[in-house]
Parts: structure tokens; sequence; C-alpha cells
């Protein structure tokens, strides 16, 4: 791959989970096989990547900007209407004549647009000859711009013997630690985490990230009659709490109750994922149980990976059981973690 855009990949990757519903995007600017400036996108309603890089280079090159290629892994945007005015508009005004982009917007309202601006404005335009490792970069995004709701990843940790708790509350220990890192490293990847009622109440966990780099993802929570006990450590103020409950619509610090406008969201995903999307801006979503939570979003097809981590030893006086996975997944990947092993599944037909 060229390097500028192997680059571009790895400055994609900076990106933070709270970019959200926006793609993570790196670009760099080169002039005569020097990097002028790099960037991506950083949050949203912030510059886009190329822009990031635009104003990243320092004034004593400024001049140089018209003579260098912009290499940038995702397609540029030519839509208004959103924060950021098109990019399209700034490449074109800072009189740049070449682009290499890495994969085309899949976002319905760019689709080649981008590219078709800047070709018909006289930039020659590029594309990588293998789009396939950038579309991984955004497939989050693809995926939930296509659905209006976030990217679901269900994970869940279960003995040899197929169980993942014990409904006395009595803690089940399954995984490891390098098992336990690598689900810290997932939460540190998600912008939001949810889990069902039992699960906070029974085993009152922290939902932080602690064996891994990074960020505590906001935590989302049903509590429909707001019976929970406030004192729980899921209602801590270090990360966003949104509240899914039919009673208080309103902010309170870090604490947001979320009443659904559609009745139907208490019962159908789908819809409570899409308004979680349009409202709150959530683009990627890790539901971490219990059975009944994951087993609803197994049942109503609402999920684009599955992770399980199972341990080695069985737990036959455990009684709440591992979910039922579909007929229709297909086991992607397996690997040990520690003594404990990964699998991962995807649905047979992602555009589902
Ligand atoms: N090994 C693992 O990876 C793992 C991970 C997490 C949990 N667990 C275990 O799983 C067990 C808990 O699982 P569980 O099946 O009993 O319960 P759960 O899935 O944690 O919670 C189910 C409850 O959440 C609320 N809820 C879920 N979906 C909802 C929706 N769409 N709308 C409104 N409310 C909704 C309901 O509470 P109400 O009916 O009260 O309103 C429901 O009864 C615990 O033993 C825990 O240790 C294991």
């Amino acid at each position: 791959m060229n390097p500028y855009l192997l680059r571009c990949l790895e400055l994609a990757h900076r990106a933070p989970p709270s970019v959200g519903v926006n793609p993570r995007v790196g670009a760099l600017l080169v002039e005569s096989e020097r990097i002028l400036a790099e960037g991506w996108h950083e949050r949203p309603g912030g510059p886009h990547a190329e822009i990031a890089a635009i104003e990243a280079v320092p004034p004593s090159l400024r001049e140089r900007i018209p003579a260098a290629t912009l290499y940038v892994s995702l397609e540029p945007c030519c839509h208004a209407g959103k924060r950021t005015p098109p990019c399209t508009g700034r490449i074109l005004a800072e009189g740049i004549g070449r682009v290499v982009v890495g994969c085309c917007d899949p976002n319905p309202q760019v689709a080649g647009r981008g590219i078709e601006t800047l070709r018909q404005a006289g930039v020659a335009v590029e594309l990588a000859p293998d789009p396939r490792p950038f579309e991984a970069v955004i497939r989050p995004f693809a995926r939930s711009i296509r659905r209006r709701r976030p990217y679901v990843i269900l994970k869940w940790a279960e003995t040899a013997d197929g169980k993942i708790g014990r409904s006395s509350g009595e803690r089940l220990l399954i995984s490891g630690s390098e098992a336990l890192r690598y689900v810290h490293q997932l939460r540190s990847r998600s912008q939001a985490i949810m889990v069902g009622k039992n699960t906070v109440r029974r085993d009152n966990p922290l939902l932080n990230v602690r064996y891994a780099p990074g960020q505590p993802p906001v935590r989302i929570l049903f509590d429909i009659d707001l019976d929970l006990d406030p004192t729980l450590a899921v209602f801590r103020p270090d990360a966003p709490v949104i509240v899914i409950n039919h009673r208080r619509n309103e902010s309170q610090g870090h604490l947001h109750y979320f009443v659904p406008h559609n009745k139907t969201a208490y019962i159908r995903l789908d819809i409570l994922l899409g308004e979680l999307y349009e409202r709150c801006g959530i683009g990627t979503l890790l539901v971490e149980g219990g059975r009944y939570l994951l087993q609803q979003f197994l049942n109503q097809d609402v999920f684009d990976e599955v992770h399980v981590l199972r341990g080695p030893q069985t737990a036959p006086e455990a009684d709440v059981t591992a979910p039922r996975l579909p007929d229709e997944l297909y086991l992607d990947y397996i690997a040990p973690l520690g003594a404990d092993l990964l699998f991962i599944y995807y649905p047979s037909n992602p555009n589902r």
C-alpha cells in the first residue's frame, strides 16, 4: 500500500469512540515527498480530518499547499446543513490540485458526489487500488448511517458448561486476566455500554476502563420506574449515564434521563436504538449482559458482532445460562486469550 495512505489509516485510528455517529478518518498533505501536516477527526462537530490537516500546516509552509497532494482515508464530504461546512469547498479554496482517496463515503448524502465535485472543478482525484482496509475502518459508520442505529457488539463470558452467572447474586468468576484486558479494550473502543437491570442490581458493575488505556464509555441502563439505588456504581460521575425510563426526560449533570418518544421502543430494540442514535448521537454500542437483554438483541436480530469469551472451568451449580445463538451466525474468529477462548461471530448476511 502507498505509505501515505497507510499513514491515513493510522491517523484514522486516533479518532476516539466519542466521534459517535461520525466516521473515523485520517488525512495528510504531502508536497515533494514531505509531509506538510496531518489530521484526523477528533470529535463530533469538530473539523473533519482533511480540514484538520490543512489547518495544521505551519504558516511558513502554507504557500506550498496548492502544490501538495491531499491523502484522505474517506471521500471528502460535499453536503451542507451539518455542523461543519463541506470539505470539498475548503479543498477548492486552498487550490489543492490532487487528492488521493481511500474509499467512497457510504453516506447517501455524499456517495461519490464529493469526488465528482472535485473532479468537475479540475482536481485530479485518484482512488486507492484496494478500498477494503479503508472500508474496514469505517464499518461501524457505514452500517449505522444506513440503518440509523448504533453499530452493536454483544459480548459475554461463559463457563465451559455455558453458564454466565448465578441468580443469587454470588459472583461467578469466569475470565482470566488476558480475557479481562480484551473486554476493557472493547469498552475503550465503544462509545457506549448497555446492561440489563438485573445485572446492575446483582453485580453492581463499574463498567469503566481499568485494564486498558482509554476513557470510560457512556453507560446506558434500563430503570423504567427509576427505582434503582442511586448509590450503585453505575451512577458514578466518571462518565455520562443514560437512564431509559418512562417518567423523566431531562439531564442532571452526568445523568441523562431518557424517555423514548415512540412507546414501542420499550419492546423493540431497533426503535430504541434509533432514538439513541438520533437524539443522543450514539454510534457504537457494546452490550454486556445479562442473559435477558442479550437474548432480546439476538432474537430481534439487532446486532453486528457477537464476542463470546469461554473460560476453562465448569460451574454446575450456576443457574444463569448463556444466551442461545441463532443458527444463521458464522464463526469468523477463534483465538486463545490465556486459558480462555475468544469466539467472534457475525450475522451471515450483514446487509440484512
Ligand atoms: N458472564 C457475563 O458475561 C455476564 C454479564 C452480565 C451479566 N451476567 C449475569 O447475568 C445475570 C443477569 O441476567 P438477567 O437475564 O437476569 O437480567 P438482565 O439482562 O441483566 O436484566 C434484565 C432486566 O433488564 C430490564 N430490561 C432489559 N431489557 C429491557 C427493555 N428492552 N426495556 C425495559 N427493560 C429492560 C428488565 O428489568 P425490569 O423487568 O425489572 O424492568 C429486565 O428484566 C446476572 O446473574 C449476571 O451476573 C453475566
